[in-house]
């Protein structure tokens, strides 16, 4: 079965022709980051702008390089939540379009159920359940996976997202947007333990996260340093600040996957590319005796195939829209209406 994923939920305009829910035939990603960086973030006016304009030519991209026509699909899957509004509308109304035209089912795709199927795309004996931890943007998630369609999630952030904290952090130090990516290449030079900085806890909620204290305490070395006019190494920060991310990330879901006697973790989201926290994931899976699946690095960041993907499983459940479909811009990866 072929299924044509696309995905305008943030700054990428994506496309992908996926078979049977684990082959990529084809995967076409236009990216709006060069434009976003002059302003230190995403801006969605401009994002649905660009998605509109970019969204037919790598539709039609994705399709010709699968060597395939819209006839030859039997769906077309979309990310519809969470997301910007307007940048997921855009994707949503062409794919109403197209499926009404072309008399093909559409399938609605929620955007973190898709970062967790990244993996089925790499990992062929890769079936739920799982554990997986979803750090991405603006999620981090510890989400138990019951089925491809089945989702329960025990741990989440009460404030920023993992990718956002990053992001903050690198913006502080002059990074361009987006910093994450950055800030994990410098901290390859520095000393993790350079810094002391919070480990903050969520009282009563051992899963959950809170990274907004980490954000303030690096900028507060910053601003103290500068105060005094001293030079903070900005590599032993980026270390430090990795490392603590690092630990809070594999801590608790190391703690979720004892408590609910999970033997598999599973990684996903833009943030699942860091390298810190994909050696101290799989050095603490190491240690535990648990299977760990980590998505390659061309699939962690937001992509059509993901969505094809998630798309064939939703399929599969029966789950398909109307030309009632409409884009949300916050929902749970639990929702029953997912
Ligand atoms: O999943 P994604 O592409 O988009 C959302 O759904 O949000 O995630 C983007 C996030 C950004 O915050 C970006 O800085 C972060 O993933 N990111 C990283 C790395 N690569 C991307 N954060 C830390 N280390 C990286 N290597
Ligand atoms: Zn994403």
């Amino acid at each position: 079965m072929l299924i044509l994923g696309i995905e305008s939920s943030c700054d990428e305009t994506a496309a992908s022709v996926v078979e049977d829910g684990r082959r990529v035939l084809s995967n076409v990603v236009a990216s709006q980051v060069e434009e976003h960086r002059l302003y230190g973030g995403v801006v969605p006016e401009i994002a649905g702008r660009r998605h509109a304009e970019a969204i037919s030519g790598v539709v039609e991209q994705a399709l010709a390089d699968a060597g395939v026509t819209i006839a030859d699909i039997d769906g077309i899957a979309v990310t519809y939540a969470p997301g910007l509004i307007g940048a997921l509308l855009v994707g949503v109304s062409f794919a109403k379009g197209l499926a009404l035209s072309a008399d093909k089912p559409l399938i609605p795709v929620h955007h973190l159920r898709s970062h967790i199927a990244s993996n089925y795309l790499a990992y062929p004996d890769l079936k739920p359940p799982f554990l997986c931890l979803v750090v991405s943007g603006g999620h981090s998630h510890i989400v138990r996976v019951d089925s491809y369609t089945d989702f329960a999630v025990i741990g989440r952030t009460r404030d920023d997202a993992a990718g956002e904290c990053y992001d903050k952090a690198a913006r502080a130090m002059g990074m361009p947007y987006p910093g994450g990516i950055a800030l994990d290449k410098l901290a390859a030079e520095g000393d993790p333990t350079a810094f002391h900085l919070p480990h903050p806890r969520v009282e009563g909620s051992p899963y959950d996260f809170s990274f907004s204290g980490l954000k303030t305490a690096v900028l507060n070395r910053l601003h103290n340093a500068a105060q005094k006019g001293e030079e903070v190494n900005k590599a032993d920060l980026c270390a430090s600040f990795q490392r603590t991310v690092t630990e809070l990330l594999v801590g608790n879901t190391l703690r979720a996957a004892a408590d609910i006697g999970a033997s598999t973790i599973v990684l996903a989201g833009g943030v699942a590319a860091n390298s810190g926290l994909r050696a101290g994931m799989q050095a603490a899976c190491d240690e535990k005796g648990l299977t760990l699946y980590l998505p390659p690095l061309s699939l962690c960041g937001d992509n059509g195939a993901m969505v094809a993907a998630q798309g064939y499983y939703e399929y599969l459940a029966g789950h398909t829209a109307g030309a009632d479909l409409n884009a949300v811009a916050g929902l749970p990866i639990d929702a029953d209406n997912c």
